[in-house]
């Protein structure tokens, strides 16, 4: 398939399958709304401050007995009665997250269980915030190579449980939820034009959990010291974050021989308003372009652009056809961006 008003760096490059689109998508977010004064309560913050350096109002909180698994099969629901899918045409379901039920066995098992997909396989990709754009890409995969007709992928999380509730530089900007999509091979579109993922493991120190895996494993000491709660150097992140969604973003217009202008809507990683504005300035994005949807959800990890694409396509601002850039930045250090005829 040709068009006129992009290149299609997949077809280009003679891709031997087919193209890979996003038939529908869901998502969930818990009941609990947890906001900036409720915070005030736990640590010495305040609504103004978490307002004007994040624009984060309020964020969701699962309940003590609900999952990541859980929120991902919500979503996973409502993506497959979006696009009339049942779960035994589910030939591989993908689960991003950093916040499994268990280390062992992955997340998207359980979910493959919970929604009843018995024909599905299933495995976790861990890219911090980054990872729905990397499942998207690997599910791409998949479609292209025409291994499989229906992939399932899923940005899930349960950011509160590993969050420190008394330290103030981090418990203010996480929440909870889950997003998720059905990916096909749909006739007359482009679907998934281009995906860009990096990585930088040498800076890895700048967002991580340092307990709970084999380099140290939960102990009576290791729960005493807080490994067990995610640390981030917030001004580092922030600096990184900006500079690498800016160049994935401009990278993966260039291979579509895109302009920003061309874009309907760019769907950021909602972590923080200050980075979308400065990655928005310098990519010469309209404030209109820009889908945000930080203020209610706070940074939810890898479930955080498949919820806002969600939101996206529901109410009306993206629409069959138009061209959607998704760009995210997260812990690994890993970034990414793909450009979606949607
Ligand atoms: N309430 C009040 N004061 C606070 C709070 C708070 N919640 N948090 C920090 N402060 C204080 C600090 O202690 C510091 O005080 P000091 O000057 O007396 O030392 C002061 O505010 C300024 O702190 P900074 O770190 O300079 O604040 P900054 O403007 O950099 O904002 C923030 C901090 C919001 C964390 C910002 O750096 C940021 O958003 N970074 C990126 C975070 C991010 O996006 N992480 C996730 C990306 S990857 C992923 O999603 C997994």
């Amino acid at each position: 398939m040709t068009s006129k008003r992009f290149k299609n760096p997949r077809a280009e490059h003679g891709y031997q399958g087919r193209p890979c689109s996003i038939l529908s998508v869901g998502s969930y977010v818990p009941e609990r709304i947890m906001t900036n004064a409720e915070l005030e309560k736990l640590v010495d913050t305040s609504d103004d401050w978490i307002t004007t350096r994040t624009g984060i109002k309020e964020r969701r909180i699962a309940a003590d007995n609900e999952f990541t698994s859980d929120m991902a099969a919500m979503a996973a629901r409502r993506a497959m009665d979006a696009g009339k899918i049942t779960a035994d045409q589910i030939d591989l379901i993908i689960v991003a997250t950093i916040t499994p039920d268990m280390l062992f066995p992955s997340t998207a098992c359980l979910v493959q269980h919970k929604i009843g997909a018995r024909r599905a396989a299933a495995f976790d990709v861990e890219a911090a915030c980054s990872g729905f754009i990397y499942a998207l890409e690997i599910g791409q995969q998949f479609i292209t190579s025409r291994t499989y007709d229906t992939v399932l992928i899923i940005g899930a999380e349960k950011l509160s449980s590993i969050v420190d509730w008394k330290d103030r530089n981090t418990c203010v900007l996480f929440g909870d939820g889950a997003g998720a999509a059905i990916l096909q091979s749909l006739p007359n579109s482009h679907g998934l034009l281009t995906a860009c993922m990096g990585a930088d493991g040498e800076k890895s120190e700048l967002l991580y959990m340092p307990g709970g895996g084999s380099m140290c494993p939960a102990s009576a000491n290791s729960v005493a010291a807080g490994l067990h709660f995610l640390r981030m150097d917030g001004k580092e992140t922030f600096k990184n974050a900006v500079n690498a969604m800016y160049t994935a973003a401009l990278e993966a217009l260039r291979r579509c021989e895109l302009k920003i202008s061309q874009i309907k809507c760019v769907i950021p990683h909602q972590a923080n308003r200050r980075i979308l504005e400065a990655v928005g300035e310098r990519l010469g994005v309209t404030k209109d372009q820009v889908f945000v949807n930080l203020d209610r959800y706070g940074n939810t990890s890898a479930a955080s652009v498949a919820i806002a694409l969600d939101e996206a396509v529901s109410t009306g601002v993206v629409k069959r056809g138009d061209l959607v850039l998704l760009v995210v930045f997260g812990a690994g250090l890993t970034w990414a961006a793909a450009v979606i005829e949607w």
